[in-house]
C-alpha cells in the first residue's frame, strides 16, 4: 500500500526521505517520488518502478534540503507511471501534497475545481487535494488545508508543503493511519512506524480527524473540534535491527525462523500453570463480560481470517461459546446479527486494515464489546478496540504473513483456556492446552531443519501450474493459509478447502498435473483424510502429505511426506502451517520471485 515519508530537521533531507521510502518497500508498491525544499523552491522527482529507478533519476546530484515529503505509490486511480506518482500539485507549482487513501468524492470535485480553470496533470484522486488548498485562496496554508478537509469524503493520510513556507509540513488523517516521530532535532511523519524507528524514538499517533502543523520548534497538533491538544509521545520498544534482514537472505525467511520465538513471546506471562488459566490483565475491565457473552464474532483478513477460522472451531469445541469468523470486508454488509452479549474480536498484524476497522466500528455500531489481537501497538484497530492483546512478535516486514499467523493462532489457543475456564473447562483439559503450547516452539525448530528437504519436494513440483490444499478441521485453516502462501508468493493458482468438500466438485481438476497438498495428522479426522486422499491417488493425483511424525502407512498414498512432531489437535495448525510456509517460499525463490515483494500486494491494505 501507498507509503508517506516526510521530514524536517537540522540533516539533509534527501538521504532521510530515501532511507523512510525503502523501510516502507515491504508494504508493495509501484512508483515512488519525492519533493523537496531547496533555495530556488521545490524539486519534485518522480519515477516508476523500484525506489532504485527513483535514485538513478536523482543521479547523486548534491541537493541540500532541510525540509521534504516522499511517497511510494500503490496505484489505486490511474496507471502506475510517472505522472500519476505523487506528490501532487497544484496549478501554481507551490503546493506538494502526498496522501494515502481514497477521495471517494474525487471526480465530483475535479469536475467542479476544472469547471473553475484548474487544470489538472494525472489521473489520481490525490491531485484534487492540491488543487481544493489553492482554491480556497487562504494565505496560510494551515488554515487552507482545513478549509479544504471539509469538502473530502474518504479515507486519507496527507502531508504537504507549501514554497512560501519553507520550515513546515502540514498533515492531516482521517481513516488512514499517520505517525510523527520525535528525533535528535528532527521530526518525521511517516504512514508507519518502520519508517521512523531508524531516526526516532518517540512517536505521536495522530488519530482520525486530526491535524498537525510540523515546525522546527515543535508541533501544533488541532483535534476533529479544531481545538488545540498536547499528544504525550509514547516511546518505540522496536529495535530498529527488525527491520534488518539479520544475514537471512529474505524478511520472510528470517520471520520464518524466527517463530519459536516469537511465540515464547505472545505466551509468555499469560499462563498459570498452577491454577490451569490463560491471564489476559487487557481483559481485566471486561472479565464478566467475557463470562456471560453469548456468543463470539470474529472478523479479520486474509491470514488473520484463517487465524480467526482456528480460533473459531477452538472456543466451540473447547470452551462451549457459539463463534463465527467473518471476512472482515463482508461482515457489515451481511447484516450481522449481533448485540450487546456479542464479544467481537478483530484480528490484525498490522492494526491498520481497513476492512477490518470497519468490522470493528460496525461491532461497536451494534453495541458489541470489541476485543483484539494485534501486533502494532499504537495501531488504529489496537486504540479503538475495548481491550487489546499484543501479539509481542516484533515487526513483521515480509509482506506474506507468517509469525503473525502462528502467533494469532497461539493467543486463540489461550484465549479458548481463558474463556473455557469461565464455563465449564475442566483443570485437566486447560493444563493440557498449556503444556502443550508451551512445547509448541521447541516442536517448530525440528520442522525448520527440514527446509532443505522440503526445498527438493519444491524443485519436484515446480513445473505445476495449480494445486490443491486439503485439510479437515482445524486444518481447514491450514489448507486455506497454505494455499494463500502459496498463490500470493510463487503465483502458482492453489485453492484451500475441507478435505470432505473436493469430492463435490474440484476432484474434477484432478489429474497428474494438478498436486494436491494435503493436511493429514494423526488426529480424530485421520481416517477420513486417508479416504479423501485415496480418492486422489486413484485419479492419477500426485499427493504431498504433511503428515505426523511416525506415520508410515501415509507412504503407501502419498508421494512426497512432510513430517511434523505430533501435538494436540486443536494446537496442530501451528505445527502444520510452517512446512507450507517453506514450501511457498522455496517455490518462489526457485522461480527467481520477488519473494518480500510479490506483486500487486501491499503489506497493509488501508483502502477497502
Ligand atoms: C497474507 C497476508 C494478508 C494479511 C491481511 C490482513 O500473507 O499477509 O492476507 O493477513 O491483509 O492483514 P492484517 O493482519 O495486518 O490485518
Amino acid at each position: 500500500m501507498c507509503g508517506i515519508v516526510g521530514y524536517l530537521g537540522k540533516n539533509d533531507a534527501l538521504p532521510a526521505l530515501i532511507d523512510g521510502l525503502k523501510r516502507l518497500e515491504y508494504r508493495g508498491y509501484d512508483s515512488s517520488g519525492v519533493a523537496l525544499r531547496l533555495t530556488g523552491g521545490i524539486e519534485c522527482v518522480k519515477a516508476v518502478g523500484k525506489i532504485a529507478n527513483l535514485e538513478k533519476k536523482l543521479g547523486g546530484k548534491e541537493r541540500r534540503a532541510d525540509l521534504g515529503i516522499a511517497h511510494t505509490r500503490w496505484a489505486t486511480h490511474g496507471e502506475a507511471n510517472e505522472i500519476n506518482a505523487h506528490p501532487h500539485s497544484d496549478c501554481s507549482g507551490k503546493i506538494w501534497l502526498a496522501h494515502n487513501g481514497i477521495i471517494e468524492n474525487y471526480k465530483r470535485l475535479k469536475e467542479e475545481l476544472e469547471a473553475k480553470g484548474h487544470i489538472f496533470k494525472s489521473q489520481t484522486d490525490t491531485e484534487v487535494i492540491a488543487h481544493l488548498i489553492e482554491d480556497t485562496h487562504e494565505a496560510n496554508p494551515f488554515i487552507a488545508m482545513r478549509k479544504a478537509l471539509k469538502m473530502l469524503k474518504g479515507a486519507y493520510a496527507i502531508v504537504f508543503i507549501h514554497e512560501d513556507f519553507p520550515e513546515k509540513i502540514m498533515a492531516a488523517k482521517m481513516g488512514s493511519p499517520l505517525v510523527i516521530g520525535l528525533g535528535d532535532g528532527e521530526t518525521i511523519i511517516a504512514s508507519d512506524i518502520s519508517a521512523i524507528i531508524s531516526r526516532a524514538r518517540e512517536v505521536i499517533y495522530l488519530d482520525d480527524g486530526e491535524v498537525v502543523e510540523i515546525r522546527k520548534n515543535g508541533l501544533k497538533i488541532l483535534d476533529v473540534l479544531g481545538a488545540e491538544i498536547s499528544k504525550e509521545p509514547r516511546k518505540i520498544d522496536w529495535d530498529s535491527g527488525e527491520a534488518e534482514k539479520k544475514g537471512f537472505p529474505h524478511f520472510m525467511l528470517k520471520e520464518i525462523f524466527e517463530q519459536p520465538e516469537a511465540i515464547l513471546n505472545s505466551v509468555r506471562g499469560r499462563i498459570d500453570s498452577e491454577k490451569g488459566e490463560a491471564i489476559f490483565e487487557e481483559f481485566d475491565a471486561f472479565t464478566e463480560t467475557a463470562r456471560s457473552a453469548r456468543e463470539i464474532a470474529i472478523v479479520a483478513c486474509g491470514t488473520a481470517m484463517h487465524a480467526g477460522l482456528v480460533g473459531e472451531y477452538m472456543f466451540e469445541e473447547m470452551a462451549g461459546v457459539p463463534s463465527k469468523v467473518d471476512y472482515a470486508s463482508e461482515f457489515r454488509y451481511r447484516t450481522p446479527v449481533i448485540g450487546k452479549d456479542t464479544l467481537l474480536l478483530a484480528i490484525s498484524q498490522s492494526g491498520e486494515t481497513a476492512d477490518t476497522l470497519a468490522a470493528l466500528r460496525e461491532g461497536k455500531k451494534r453495541g458489541a464489546t470489541t476485543l483484539g489481537v494485534v501486533n502494532v501497538l499504537g495501531s488504529t484497530i489496537a486504540r479503538e478496540l475495548d481491550a487489546c492483546v499484543h501479539n509481542r512478535i516484533g515487526l513483521e516486514m515480509s509482506v506474506a504473513s507468517t509469525k503473525a499467523f502462528t502467533s494469532q493462532t497461539a493467543i486463540m489457543a489461550l484465549l479458548s483456556v481463558y474463556f473455557g475456564r469461565q464455563r465449564e473447562m475442566t483443570f485437566a483439559k486447560a493444563k493440557d492446552i498449556l503444556n502443550e503450547l508451551l512445547l509448541i516452539p521447541e516442536k517448530i525448530k525440528k520442522i525448520l531443519e527440514l527446509s532443505g528437504e522440503i526445498k527438493k519436494i519444491a524443485e519436484k513440483h515446480i513445473k505445476a501450474k495449480n494445486f490443491l490444499y486439503l485439510g479437515r478441521k482445524y486444518n481447514v485453516a491450514t489448507a486455506l493459509e497454505g494455499a494463500l502462501k502459496l498463490k500470493e508468493l510463487s503465483y502458482i493458482h492453489a485453492e484451500g478447502m475441507p478435505s470432505g468438500e473436493m469430492k463435490h466438485g474440484s476432484i474434477a481438476l484432478i489429474d497428474d498435473d494438478f498436486p494436491t497438498m494435503f493436511i493429514c495428522l494423526k488426529d480424530s479426522v485421520y481416517e477420513k483424510n486417508i479416504s479423501n486422499m485415496e480418492e486422489i491417488r486413484c485419479r492419477g493425483g500426485r499427493i504431498i502429505a504433511v503428515a505426523t511424525e511416525g506415520d508410515e502407512k501415509i507412504k503407501s498414498v502419498a508421494g512426497d511426506v512432510i513430517y511434523v512432531p505430533e501435538t494436540i489437535e486443536p494446537l496442530s495448525p501451528i505445527l502444520a502451517a510452517i512446512p507450507l510456509q517453506l514450501f511457498a517460499y522455496h517455490m518462489a525463490v526457485l522461480k527467481g520471485l520477488d519473494v518480500d515483494k510479490p506483486r500487486n500486494l501491499a503489506k497493509s491494505v488501508t483502502v477497502e
